[in-house]
């Protein structure tokens, strides 16, 4: 039986666990060129639900570019990795060998590269320029903004991890250059960012280029009913069965994480017979904690050791005030230090506040994990 959970990155046409209303309002963002920022604590699913946005925006007509920052180390590449997404996307709708050739002639500061190979082909982009690599940037974003407001184009932008360009020495003008050429051009753009106080930073402080430029968009996790039913749904159209009890525990596990919703499924799916028990949850997440505790290790080995002490300390006592006195003392450290330390803990983004205003482990398995370890 083929295992109908997945914790890769899910392309368009796999099957998808709710998110109806973002798919319905970035749709509609898109047709009236808004600017978007959507931000979510790691592996909600931003990435795979904007592709399938992307993906239904471009059946109907829309030029659709991706383009990822998440590896992205110079100037340079944030240029040709904005190219490769647009000319990956007309490419799609004409062919840039063929009649689509014409886009090229305003797009001049990079050249597509086309491979075919068997499973189709990969375009890349080489620079077609020998100007600086600044100038190379300005130019490619005053080209791609006279592009879009002179060509009858309905074109959207995805540019996932966009946060990471922050780390470029250069980063103040590359958000100056962008925000004077993305205003008001007649194009959608979704910036997408798993380090939220960075991405928000860029978007929400006075002093930055984006200040106001795009309205904020969060990504909730995925609700409990939506959770059973996908999951009752899965398992059964792949030959199984699983109780309603467990798809809430894996909900209530995963706190409507996606990747963690999937992981623990998958696990599951492969431990169980005809029908899944409770037993085998357990084992199933006892599976899943021992393959992400690598991750687990490196996250807390690259703390000092008042942020790790804090950090154990919130998943060990998940109902307590930081600031409380007995807080304090089971922590044995200064109020103070405290403070300093889960400020630090909340910009990494590995302690939020949640709703009920108590500070937690983002990370739901994590937490656990810290907490098993105390
Ligand atoms: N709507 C969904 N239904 C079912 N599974 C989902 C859904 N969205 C995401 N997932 C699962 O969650 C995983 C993470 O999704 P994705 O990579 O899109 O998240 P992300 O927020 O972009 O993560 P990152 O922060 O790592 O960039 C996917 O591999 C998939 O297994
Ligand atoms: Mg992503």
């Amino acid at each position: 039986m083929t295992n109908p959970f997945s914790i890769e990155r899910l392309p368009p046409e796999a099957a998808f666990c709710n998110r109806h209303r973002e798919l319905a309002d970035f749709e509609r963002y898109a047709a009236d060129n808004l600017k978007v920022v959507l931000f979510s604590p790691r592996r909600y699913g931003k990435t795979s639900l904007l592709l399938r946005v992307g993906d239904t925006l471009s059946r109907k007509g829309f030029v659709c570019a991706y383009a990822d920052f998440s590896t992205v180390a110079t100037v340079r590449g944030v240029a040709s990795e904005i190219m490769r997404g647009l000319f990956t996307a007309l490419h799609r709708r004409e062919s840039l060998l063929e009649k689509g050739k014409r886009y090229l002639r305003s797009l001049t500061t990079f050249r597509p590269v086309v491979k075919l190979s068997e499973t189709g082909y990969k375009l890349t982009v080489a620079p077609d320029s020998d100007l600086d690599e600044m100038s190379l940037f300005r130019r490619t974003i005053e080209e791609l903004a006279e592009f879009l407001a002179s060509h009858d184009l309905r074109c959207c932008f995805i540019l996932d991890e966009f946060q990471e360009i922050t780390r470029l020495r250069e980063s103040a003008e590359l958000e100056g250059i962008l925000r004077s050429h993305i205003q008001g051009v007649p194009a959608s753009f979704f910036f997408l960012g798993s380090r939220r106080s960075v991405l928000l930073a860029m978007f929400n402080e006075k002093k930055r280029p984006f200040f106001k430029l795009a309205r904020n968009e969060e990504l909730a996790p995925l609700p409990e009913a939506e959770i059973i039913t996908f999951l009752r749904e899965r398992f059964k159209q792949a030959g199984k069965r699983i109780p309603t009890a467990l798809c809430r525990r894996i909900a209530r596990l995963s706190r409507g994480h996606a990747y963690y919703m999937q992981y623990l499924a998958q696990e599951l799916f492969y431990l169980s017979g005809e029908e899944a028990t409770q037993e085998e949850l357990e084992r199933a997440l006892a599976s899943v904690l021992d393959k992400e505790r690598y991750g687990f290790a490196a996250v807390v080995q690259g703390l000092p050791l008042q942020q790790l002490r804090l950090l154990k300390a919130l998943a060990m006592s998940p109902e307590a005030k930081p600031t409380g006195a007995g807080f304090i003392a089971r922590a044995g450290m200064a109020g103070s230090t405290i403070l300093d330390a889960l400020h630090k803990l909340i910009e990494q983004d590995i302690v939020e506040k949640d709703q009920a205003g108590l500070y937690r482990v983002v990370d739901p398995l994590f937490d656990r994990w810290l907490a098993g370890e105390g």
